[in-house]
């Protein structure tokens, strides 16, 4: 399949194997960009596993971001704790404060001035921006890195190597659901684009990706030289 298809093949496959997450809206409903910052904050080194009781607690005690803006920062560290990389949760209420003071409780809907706010940066600006707002940005994790340096075979080792991964993901982002694309990447990357053994029998992409083409996906994506 041509890169042109490429997006429509990815949110088919999601429209029928989107894991349920707590953070994820329902089919056709508007994500809460608070919801998925908190996700996606939690999400930065952590498995979606261990995020699943973290994030629905303090959805739970902490419904907005106004709400969690006037906790005290003693009772954001509890709930945060066993979570690990506690700068995240000094991050998380230092964003929630500024989103309740200076932008009235509301999320920036644009990627440069999420980007702004303490705790993102490139991939969480871009993943708000996609999912909660549904801006075209293109969203890279380790996930999507694996799935498009398999798609393109993409030889070149990093920092090189990152920049074409990161260049192919900006080309197929679509305009369309480009929150559930990225969704979809990520999933695709979690349950089938396994970094040892990838399913690629069962991959909505084996039509279209170079290193099954090669006969050896699980090459790339390639590490840096020692
Ligand atoms: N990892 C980081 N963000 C994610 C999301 N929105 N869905 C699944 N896995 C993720």
């Amino acid at each position: 399949i041509a890169d042109a298809a490429i997006p429509d093949a990815v949110l088919a496959w999601y429209d029928r194997h989107r894991r349920v997450l707590p953070w994820r809206a329902p089919p056709g409903a508007a994500a809460d960009p608070y919801a998925v910052w908190l996700s996606e904050i939690m999400l930065q080194q952590t498995t979606v596993a261990a995020v699943k009781s973290y994030f629905s607690a303090f959805l739970a005690r902490w419904p907005n971001v106004d709400a969690l803006a006037r906790a005290p920062a003693e009772e954001v560290m509890r709930q945060w704790a066993g979570l690990g990389y506690y700068s995240r949760a000094r991050n998380l209420h230092a964003c929630a404060k500024t989103v309740s003071a200076k932008f009235g409780g509301q999320f920036p809907d644009e990627e440069a001035a999420l980007r702004a706010l303490p705790g993102l940066g490139p991939y969480t600006a871009a993943a708000v921006a996609a999912i909660a707002f549904c801006r075209k940005a293109a969203v890279v994790d380790g996930n999507v890195e694996r799935v498009l340096s398999r798609l393109y075979a993409i030889e070149a080792p990093p920092p090189a190597g990152k920049r074409l991964i990161y260049a192919r993901a900006e080309a197929l982002t679509p305009a369309e659901r480009p929150g559930d694309y990225a969704q979809a990447m990520m999933d695709l990357g979690a349950t089938i684009c396994t970094p040892k053994s990838p399913a690629c029998a069962i991959c909505p992409l084996n039509g279209a990706c170079a290193a099954f083409r090669i006969g050896d996906p699980a090459r790339f994506p390639v590490k840096a030289a020692k």
